[in-house]
């Protein structure tokens, strides 16, 4: 299995086969991964909504979340900062409102039932990216693009996977 395959479990598999569309990128440093939300942030506007970022602690999608928002035009690299005990950021831009979630600390659906997160996504120019949400089922079901991020091979070598039109 190779490092790309390794960014897809079994069952993540069956569920990335929903998607038609798959484009793989390759970043070499933070700044390179902050450089990508600008080819991200035009490839998932004005759809997908909702983005899934999936990744170990410290594959950067906290990271690549501020390079997507700084792209937007809606925060600098220093107003994002990860809502791991806020749950969630809110971010306003000219053309983009975007919802920052970090879902790791959650365990039920009970608990994601009364984030909202559907008034998000129906909030005129959403753009929803939620950490960790590939674990609920509830999540999955509403997200239109996921995103997929993996060390490489070099300490600060990343791999990314982005699948979306489902
Ligand atoms: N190419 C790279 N892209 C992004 N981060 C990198 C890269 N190389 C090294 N890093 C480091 O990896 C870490 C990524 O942290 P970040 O908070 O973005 O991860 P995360 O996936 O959001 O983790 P968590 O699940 O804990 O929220 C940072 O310490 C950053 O400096
Ligand atoms: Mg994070």
């Amino acid at each position: 299995m190779d490092l790309w395959d390794a960014l897809r479990t079994k069952r993540e598999r069956r569920m990335s086969g929903e998607y038609r569309r798959e484009k793989r990128l390759r970043t070499r440093s933070v700044a390179g991964t902050m450089a990508l939300g600008t080819t991200l942030a035009e490839m998932l506007m004005p759809v997908p909504r909702l983005v899934i970022l999936r990744g170990e602690v410290g594959a950067g999608k906290t990271t690549l979340v501020k390079g997507i928002a700084e792209a937007l035009g809606a925060a600098t690299e220093d107003e994002v900062t990860s809502p791991t005990f806020t749950l969630v950021h809110e971010y306003v831009g000219p053309k983009v409102h975007l919802f920052h979630l970090d879902l790791y600390r959650l365990e039920t659906e009970e608990q994601i039932a009364v984030l909202g997160l559907e008034e998000m996504v129906a909030q005129e120019n959403a753009l929803v990216m939620v950490e960790w949400g590939e674990r609920f089922e509830s999540v999955v079901a509403m997200a239109t693009a996921e995103i997929a991020m993996g060390q490489g091979e070099a300490e600060e070598e990343r791999l990314l996977v982005v699948r979306w039109d489902r």
